[in-house]
């Protein structure tokens, strides 16, 4: 049996899954305030319920998403023209069996999406947190409606896109999130670089 390496401790399993449940809540939550679906708020009792529920939940987002920043944030920011590469071949999703710069951790693919969560969850927090307290001034909450509901679609665009690439579209990807650990043969097949510089 090939050896296992371990790719998440333990925290960030428990935080990846704190993060992914408050997310999708918030999403369903959003899309029932944007739609109207009265139906949702009958099953949280009432649109007020839903709607303290929606900041709430919103809190714990927020903070679980600022927990990730030391693990990913240094390596997605490491970009360089290799990130290109692999981004301009598609991550061999394309066009199979293409040569593929070595990877880091995680793929340059992956950097842009943790970017993009990154980016537009500090957004959507910060809008949100200006629509919640309600300040006097009527520009500031309606420009924070309009960066609230763009970083939105950012989510709504990504998250089926991760959680579809992060399962189906790679088997033996999804257990990291459960077990943490890979075959050290996985790894070394898609994070190369990572392997490398832990000494295998
Ligand atoms: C709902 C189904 C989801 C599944 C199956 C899933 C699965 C995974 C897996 C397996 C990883 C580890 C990838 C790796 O280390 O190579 C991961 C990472 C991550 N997930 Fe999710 N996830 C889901 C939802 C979410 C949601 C809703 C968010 C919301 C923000 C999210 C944010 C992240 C982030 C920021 C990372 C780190 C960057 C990355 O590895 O791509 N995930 N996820």
């Amino acid at each position: 049996m090939s050896k296992m390496i371990r790719k998440a401790s333990t925290f960030e399993i428990v935080n990846h899954w704190i993060l992914a449940v408050s997310c999708i809540f918030l999403v369903v939550s959003g899309f029932a305030f944007l739609f109207h679906l009265e139906q949702l708020n009958t099953v949280f009792g009432s649109f007020i319920t839903l709607k303290n529920l929606h900041n709430w939940v919103g809190v714990v987002f927020v903070v679980s998403l600022l927990a990730t920043v030391s693990h990913y944030l240094p390596v997605a920011l490491n970009l360089s023209s290799e990130d290109l590469v692999w981004l301009s071949k598609g991550g061999g999703y394309i066009v199979k069996n293409v040569k593929l710069p070595e990877q880091d951790i995680i793929n340059s693919g992956q950097k842009l999406y943790y970017l993009a969560i990154l980016g537009a969850g500090v957004l959507i927090s910060i809008s949100g947190f200006i629509i919640w307290i309600a300040p006097g001034s009527r520009t500031l909450v309606l420009i924070s409606h309009l960066l609230h509901n763009l970083s939105f679609i950012v989510f709504v665009m990504a998250i089926p896109i991760h959680a579809y690439l992060a399962s189906i579209a790679n088997p033996g990807t999804f257990r990291i999130m459960v077990q943490g650990t890979v075959p050290l043969e996985w790894a070394r097949k898609r994070h190369g670089k990572w392997v490398k510089r832990l000494g295998y």
